[in-house]
């Protein structure tokens, strides 16, 4: 049996979902730019799912743009910000997903703006004490801190960011990539400007993302070509993507909250019998109650054995990652380890849990990580 802990990374496509999107491939399959009754049936079906994906975040559909994943739906929040709202300051932090820290990256190197990056403890938690002083002293700013980080499992608090964003009157982004269909959004009482998902890490199709862009803000394309999206994205869209997109939040919002009791339950698990490993240690805040449902990182204890650890796992048959996906796994990859201060000459692994994950599978990983570290 092949084990699949990597979650965060992308998670199985729900068999529901692949259903509602067929259709899509083989007999609805036109254009919604076309006038035809193939068009506007696609049109329909892009529109509904634009409507399903609002009525789960409770804002209206026209807040609601597809995007191609996440990476795209940060560089548009950002770009966009700077370009139209006349944001002069990006406050993030060290450990945001490079989809924001390059984006944040490149517009200060052009001289757009300037980058301010908040305290972060040593687990990794924000300082708001750092972020008020940040603010308090810089106008024109956009806050851009992720609220649920995909290598060490810390969450922010969105709503405490929120109300001093607004006493500050800063503009809010978050990359809710990894909390989207775990959490429920309730954008009448989060007051934020900009949110991001992505299908694929909630049991949808890859390569279809969305940005929810609050209707204060005004901000223009950075794709440019037809009207599609209202004039904020063109290309021909995606239409079986945002049908996959909407089915799957749809099914995240059913019983998420028993759902996510489930995962705390198999990651409390873990956390349990992986503390049988001597000399193991949890790395960011990956241990508190207040951290994502899914994501644990440790550092493993001294061993010949880190060298390959991933490889060494691979061939158990167990798919986990190092830092994050795109890293090799080896500590110096990633900027969020090293932001921490991770000792380099230990192993990371991050493990995450999807709601097929089970028991006798993490039965399993602990029984090979204590042959490997023996
Ligand atoms: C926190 C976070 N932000 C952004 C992304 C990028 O998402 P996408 O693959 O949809 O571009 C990811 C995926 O790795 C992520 O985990």
């Amino acid at each position: 049996m092949h084990i699949y802990l990597d979650n965060a990374a992308t998670t199985p496509v729900d068999k529901e979902v692949i259903e509602a999107m067929l259709p899509y491939f083989e007999t609805a399959f036109g254009n919604p730019s076309s006038i035809h009754s193939h068009g506007r049936q696609a049109r329909s079906a892009i529109e509904n799912a634009r409507k399903t994906v609002a009525k789960l975040l409770n804002c209206s559909p026209s807040e609601i743009f597809f995007t191609s994943g996440a990476t795209e739906a940060d560089n548009l929040a950002l770009t966009g910000s700077v370009f139209s709202l006349d944001i002069k300051n990006i406050i993030t932090s060290s450990i945001e997903h490079h989809a924001v820290l390059h984006t944040a990256e490149w517009l200060d190197n052009n001289g757009f703006v300037k980058i301010h990056l908040v305290e972060l403890n040593k687990k990794g938690i924000v300082s708001l004490k750092s972020l008020e002083k940040i603010l308090a002293a810089n106008s024109g700013c956009l806050v851009s801190l992720m609220h649920g980080n995909n290598e060490i499992g810390n969450m922010l608090d969105l709503h405490e960011v929120s109300f001093l964003c607004k006493k500050h009157n800063a503009l809010l982004h978050s990359d809710t990539v990894q909390t989207i269909g775990h959490f429920p959004f309730d954008l009448q009482k989060l007051k934020i400007d900009f949110l991001v998902g992505s299908a694929h890490k909630f049991h949808g199709p890859k390569g279809i993302g969305f940005i929810y862009i609050n209707s204060e803000n005004k901000i223009g394309p950075i794709i440019h070509g037809g009207s599609q999206e209202r004039n904020m994205r063109g290309g021909t869209e995606n239409i079986a993507g945002a049908v996959g997109l909407a089915r799957a939040l749809e099914i995240a919002n059913q019983d998420m909250e028993v759902k996510r009791s489930e995962l705390v339950s198999l990651k409390s698990y873990f956390i349990a019998r992986l503390k049988e490993i001597v000399n193991l240690e949890f790395n960011g805040d990956c241990l508190s109650q207040n951290s994502l449902p899914h994501v644990i990182s440790i550092s493993t204890p001294k061993h010949e054995v880190n060298e390959m650890l991933l490889f060494n796992l691979d061939i158990e048959k167990i798919s986990v990652s190092g830092g994050s996906a795109c890293t090799s796994g080896a500590v110096a990859g990633s900027h969020v380890l090293n932001a921490l201060g991770i000792e380099e000459d230990r192993g990371v692994i991050r493990f995450s849990l999807s709601k097929y994950n089970t028991v006798q599978e993490i039965d399993q990983t602990i029984a090979v990580l204590q042959r490997l570290f023996k």
